[in-house]
């Protein structure tokens, strides 16, 4: 039996690509997966299609194109998914860049993490008892988080 078999995987920054690699592991080994992406134009979004390309032929794989920022979004999407685990890779990338324009990474890498975290605990499915999905982040350069205020949101492993 495959690892994730009928496991719900929501990746944001799907497209991206630490997170469309991450998709198309999570479907060879079984996995069902919603990835969100807003197709940020650090870089074009064509090259983010073709990172895609491969999950977006797979029954398995939905594609949600929106904003981590919209935190209604946020949480009928996780709703709909029914996410057993949440990947948070969803960023602005580039240190050089951020100098240029540190108002918009810090809303995007730091409010939107906090978004993200509150959106997977919100959509808790409290009727059934469940635990909120465990959420696996890498946090960009640019996100300096107190580790224990995110811990105490979620049951989070952070990867530095
Ligand atoms: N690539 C690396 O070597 C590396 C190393 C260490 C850490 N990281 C971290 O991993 C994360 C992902 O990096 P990456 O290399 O895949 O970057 P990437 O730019 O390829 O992917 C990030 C994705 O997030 C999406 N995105 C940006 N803002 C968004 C928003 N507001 N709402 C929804 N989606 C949004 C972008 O469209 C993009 O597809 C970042 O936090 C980065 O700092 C990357």
């Amino acid at each position: 039996m495959s690892t994730f078999q009928n496991l719900r995987f929501f990746v944001t920054g799907g497209a991206g690509f630490i997170g469309s690699h991450v998709c198309e592991m999570l479907l060879e080994e079984g996995g069902l997966v919603t990835a969100l992406d807003n197709f940020d134009s650090f870089y074009d979004r064509a090259e983010k299609l073709r990172n895609i390309e491969a999950c977006l032929k797979q029954s398995n794989f939905r594609l949600i194109e929106g904003d981590i920022r919209s935190r209604d979004l946020l949480i009928s999407a996780l709703r709909e998914a029914r996410a057993d685990v949440v990947i948070h890779l969803a960023a602005k990338a580039g240190v050089r860049p951020s100098l240029e324009d540190p108002a918009e990474y810090a809303d995007v890498n730091v409010r939107g993490t906090i978004v993200v975290l509150e959106a997977a605990r919100i959509c808790e499915p409290r009727q059934q008892g469940r635990m909120p999905p465990p959420l696996v982040t890498i946090l960009p350069q640019q996100v300096l988080i107190p580790l224990r205020l995110v811990r105490g949101l979620l049951r989070v492993k952070i990867l530095l």
